[in-house]
């Protein structure tokens, strides 16, 4: 039965994905369904020989501590490319192909001679093929940087602004394609500010750099529990997908519904890789996803922010993200001890994952800024410490990350509860996004930025 259901699948997907003539969009369903199956065929079959080139990894939630193989978003990430690069031609089908009207020749050669071809030809849409491209050289290069970390394990001040160079193509695409650079005064702050919109200039160009930098990273650093990595990004990539759906489906103006429709056609394969990569990655994991994957489905979000003109909406869907940012300063910018690995720990008797702490040596004095910053922190609940009552002495206090964080306050959780807890958080952040985006941005800038 399930043979059946599977091929059923397949054929589904290929069926779409020849409706070209019909609609790119069809066919983009089509493919993501097909990346799907591709990237969940392949993962099983590559596993091994993962392994025996050293990407492998030790499963340090698990009893027995099993080591399965890693780095497979790198099998995503090229099945993702196999797509991209397969769509360039169904995307622009129509200015290939022109369609024959019935008063047109039937003769092909006829068609050639009378330039109707060659006024196709002209009107070949080449910034959107620039704006395609940027987005696949900037993912390429970004996934390359993972499969590097992976084998190399790349010290973090190495690779932290790598992808602000990958984004180069795509700045230079919005500048030359776009350009906008203003950001909308909320109405209540005009009178202060004396202006409905205030230009950024090449400020801008950094904040999307920036941006770029901090989605790979970010996702990167919610990691540690099987299948949250991929859990996250699938979320964050369904809640990007229903934000481009209001665009097309409710258009303002021609330029939002390219910008969208562009969004889409780069998102949806990335939830077809990310889903095939799950089915293996979720809890008991049998492959890990590794950095790859991280910085690779990072980038597909961060590009289609940045080429879809809603960097700035992206954000709010990134929230979860940003709160683990801002919570791991202390311990990534060095105020307080950050051992190799943050991930919770698992009780072996319960079967439960608990929180894993950072310990401070004793007798060791601790710096002012490291006790500040754990009094800070524990104040507004953000961590657990434990304290030697006699001394007044920290002993040891919960690792700084969101899910350090959701443990703390809820008690141990099973593994995958736990990533489902996460993804629920993200979904819930992500609808409240869309309702800020699409229900409260209107009141607050009388007309829409796009
Ligand atoms: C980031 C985190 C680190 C966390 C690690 C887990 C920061 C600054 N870094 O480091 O705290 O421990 O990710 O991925 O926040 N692993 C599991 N179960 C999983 C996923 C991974 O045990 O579900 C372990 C495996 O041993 C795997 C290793 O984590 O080999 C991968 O860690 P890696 O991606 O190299 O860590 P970083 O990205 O450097
Ligand atoms: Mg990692």
């Amino acid at each position: 039965m399930s043979k059946i259901i599977s091929l059923g699948i397949w054929a589904l997907g290929i069926m779409l994905m020849a409706s070209q003539k019909h609609s790119p969009l069809l066919s983009n369903v089509g493919l993501s369904v097909l990346a799907y199956k591709a990237t969940a065929f392949f993962i099983p079959r590559v596993g091994a020989a993962f392994i025996r080139r050293g990407f492998s990894g030790k499963d340090m939630n698990k009893v027995e501590k099993r080591v399965i193989p890693e780095t497979m978003g790198a099998v995503s990430s090229m099945v993702y490319f196999m797509c991209m690069i397969l769509f360039i031609p169904v995307l622009f089908y129509k200015y290939l192909v022109p369609e024959q009207s019935k008063n047109q020749p039937e003769n092909p050669l006829e068609v050639l001679s009378d330039g109707y071809t060659s006024v196709a030809k002209a009107q070949f849409p080449h910034d959107q093929l620039g704006a395609y491209l940027s987005a696949v050289i900037s993912i390429l290069s970004i996934s390359l940087l993972g499969i590097f970390d992976d084998l190399f394990d790349i010290r973090w001040r190495h690779k932290f602004f790598l992808p602000a160079i990958a984004a180069i193509p795509l700045l230079v695409v919005y500048y030359v394609d776009y350009g906008v650079t203003y950001v909308s005064v909320p109405t209540l702050l005009r009178p202060f500010f004396q202006r409905s919109i205030v230009d950024l200039g090449f400020l801008y160009y950094i904040y999307m750099a920036a941006v770029a930098i901090f989605c790979p990273n970010s996702i990167n650093i919610i990691a540690g529990v099987n299948g949250v990595e991929a859990g996250q990004s699938l979320v964050i990539g369904l809640v990007v997908l229903c934000n481009d759906l209001i665009y097309v489906f409710h258009p303002s103006n021609p330029e939002a519904v390219r910008a969208h429709l562009l969004s889409i056609y780069l998102i949806l394969p990335l939830l077809g890789v990310t889903a095939g990569l799950l089915k293996y990655n979720w809890w008991p994991s049998r492959v890990f996803v590794g950095d790859t994957f991280c910085y690779f489905a990072g980038m597909v979000l961060a590009v289609v922010g940045i080429l879809g003109h809603f960097s700035k909406t992206l954000m709010l869907f990134f929230i979860p993200q940003i709160f683990n940012f801002i919570l791991s300063v202390p311990q990534l910018f060095g105020f307080v001890e950050c051992p190799r690995h943050r991930l919770p720990r698992l009780n072996v008797k319960t079967g439960l994952l608990e929180n894993s702490y950072t310990e401070f040596a004793e007798g060791v004095p601790l710096p002012t800024k490291t006790l500040l910053t754990i009094r800070l922190f524990e104040a507004f609940r953000l961590i657990r410490v434990d304290w030697d009552q006699k001394t007044k002495r920290p002993i040891r206090c919960t690792n700084f990350t969101i899910i350090n964080f959701v443990l703390y306050h809820t008690g141990p959780m099973r593994e995958d509860h736990l990533t489902l807890c996460i993804m629920g958080i993200q979904l819930a952040v992500g609808l409240f996004g869309l309702a800020i985006r699409h229900g409260l941005a209107p009141l607050v800038y009388p007309q829409d930025n796009i």
